[in-house]
C-alpha cells in the first residue's frame, strides 16, 4: 500500500454482504475507467476472503480484472467476485479451546495484506455492514472509496442504491400476478418482501400493484384494523385482498419475526412475518389466506436499466475520486449527479421511509391499510 498521495498503479474491487443486481456492472465501469488510466485492477473473491484465505481457492482468492474479465458483465445479476455476509474482519469469530467464540478485530491483518500485495487503493462495493468496515480501513491509511449497494434502499445520504428498482420491478409483477389467482379463488394473499428494517421494497412494489394493505418495519401493525379492512372490501364486494408485508414488519405490541439470532460476524436472520400475519389474520377473520415469499428472488436477475446506469455511474465515479487523491468516502446519487459523501456520515444511520412522505400520503389517500 503507497501512502494517501502516492500515484496509483493498483487497486483492489471487492464486494460484501448480501447481493444486488448492479453489482457487476459497477465492477465494469470501475475496471475499464481504472485500466484507462493505466492502473492494474485486483477482484478480491468473497469479501475480504480471497485476500484473507487465499489457501482456500483453487484459481487463487485474487482475481486479475481485466477487460477480457469484465466484459458482458453489466447485464449479469450477482458478483462475478462472490460475496459473503459473514465473518466481518472488525468482528471475526474464532473459537477458543474452551469451545465458545471470541470476536476478534481483524482489520490491522487485512491493512498489512493490502501492503503485502501492493495494493495502492480499495473499491469496496456494500451495504451499511461493508462501508463500516471500509471506513476503518480508511481510517487505518488505505485509500477507499465505498460504493453503496443494497436492494433494501436504507442507506442513508444516497437518494437511491442499484439493485433496489430490480427488486421493486420485480416485486410488482410478482403481486400483479397473484390477482387473479386470488379473485378466481376468493381469497386473501399475503406477499412477504424482504426489507429487513425498512420498508422501501414493500411500499414502492405495494401501491403501484394494487395492494390493499401494506405492513413496514416503520409503521407497527395492528392486526385488527388489517381485519377491518378486509371486512370493508367483501362490504364492497370485492371478495379477494392483497396484503405486502416486509420482513421486517412487526405488531404493534411485538418484536421483529427473527429465524436466527445474531451471531458473532454476523447479523440475525429475518424470516416468517409473512406467515405470522396470515397466521393471526384467518383466526380474525375467517377467511382463506395464503402466504408467498419473494426472499431471495428479489435479489436475482438481470439488473433493470436504470440500475446498470446507476451502477456504471457509482463504478466510474469511485475510479475518479480516487484519481482526485480522495479516501473514507462513498460515492452517492444526489440527482441530477453523482457525489461523495464522508463513509463515517453514510453510515451513521439507516435511512427509514418518512411517515410523513408523499408516497405514504398517497398510499392513505388512496385507501391502502398500513396497519394503524
Ligand atoms: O440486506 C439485504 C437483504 O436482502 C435483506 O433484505 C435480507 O434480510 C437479507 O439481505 C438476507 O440476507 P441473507 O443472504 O443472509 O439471506
Amino acid at each position: 500500500m503507497s501512502s494517501n498521495s502516492g500515484k496509483i498503479k493498483k487497486i483492489a474491487i471487492c464486494t460484501g454482504g448480501g447481493d444486488a443486481p448492479g453489482l457487476n456492472a459497477v465492477i465494469h465501469a470501475a475496471v475499464l475507467s481504472a485500466i484507462n488510466r493505466g492502473w492494474k485492477v485486483l477482484g478480491i473473491r468473497d469479501g475480504y476472503n480471497g485476500l484473507m484465505f487465499p489457501e482456500n481457492y483453487v484459481s487463487g482468492g485474487l482475481i486479475p480484472l481485466t477487460r477480457d474479465a469484465v466484459r458482458g458483465i453489466t447485464s449479469l445479476g450477482g458478483t462475478i467476485l462472490g460475496t459473503t455476509n459473514k465473518g466481518n474482519p472488525m468482528s471475526f469469530p474464532v473459537r477458543r479451546p474452551d469451545g465458545t467464540i471470541e470476536e476478534v478485530d481483524r482489520t490491522d491483518e487485512l491493512i498489512r495484506l493490502f501492503c503485502l500485495h501492493e495494493i495502492d487503493a480499495l473499491i469496496s462495493i456494500g451495504g451499511d455492514g461493508s462501508l463500516t468496515i471500509a471506513n476503518v480501513l480508511a481510517k487505518k491509511g488505505l485509500r477507499v472509496i465505498g460504493v453503496p449497494k443494497t436492494i433494501d434502499n436504507d442507506l442513508d445520504k444516497t437518494v437511491i442504491t442499484f439493485g433496489f428498482d430490480t427488486a421493486v420491478s420485480y416485486a410488482t409483477e410478482a403481486i400483479d400476478r397473484l390477482h387473479s389467482t386470488a379473485e378466481s379463488h376468493q381469497r386473501v394473499m399475503v406477499v412477504e418482501l424482504m426489507g429487513r428494517y425498512a420498508g422501501w421494497i414493500a411500499l414502492n412494489a405495494g401501491m403501484p400493484a394494487s395492494a390493499d394493505v401494506i405492513l413496514i418495519p416503520e409503521i407497527p401493525y395492528d392486526l385488527a384494523k388489517v381485519a377491518e379492512k378486509i371486512k370493508e372490501l367483501e362490504n364492497r364486494g370485492k371478495r379477494y385482498g392483497i396484503i405486502v408485508v416486509a420482513e421486517g414488519a412487526k405488531p404493534k405490541e411485538g418484536t421483529i419475526s427473527v429465524v436466527k439470532p445474531k451471531e458473532a460476524g454476523r447479523a440475525e436472520r429475518l424470516g416468517g412475518a409473512g406467515e405470522r400475519v396470515t397466521r393471526e389474520l384467518e383466526e380474525l377473520t375467517g377467511r382463506e389466506i395464503r402466504t408467498v415469499v419473494l426472499g431471495h428472488l428479489l435479489r436475482g436477475g438481470s439488473p433493470t436499466a436504470f440500475d446498470r446506469l446507476l451502477a456504471l455511474r457509482f463504478g466510474a465515479a469511485a475510479v475518479r475520486a480516487l484519481d482526485e487523491g480522495q479516501s473514507g468516502i462513498m460515492v452517492a446519487l444526489a440527482p441530477p449527479t453523482v457525489n461523495y459523501v464522508p463513509l463515517m456520515e453514510a453510515t451513521n444511520r439507516m435511512k427509514v421511509v418518512p411517515l410523513d412522505s408523499d408516497a405514504i400520503k398517497t398510499a392513505r389517500d388512496l385507501g391502502i391499510c398500513f396497519g394503524d
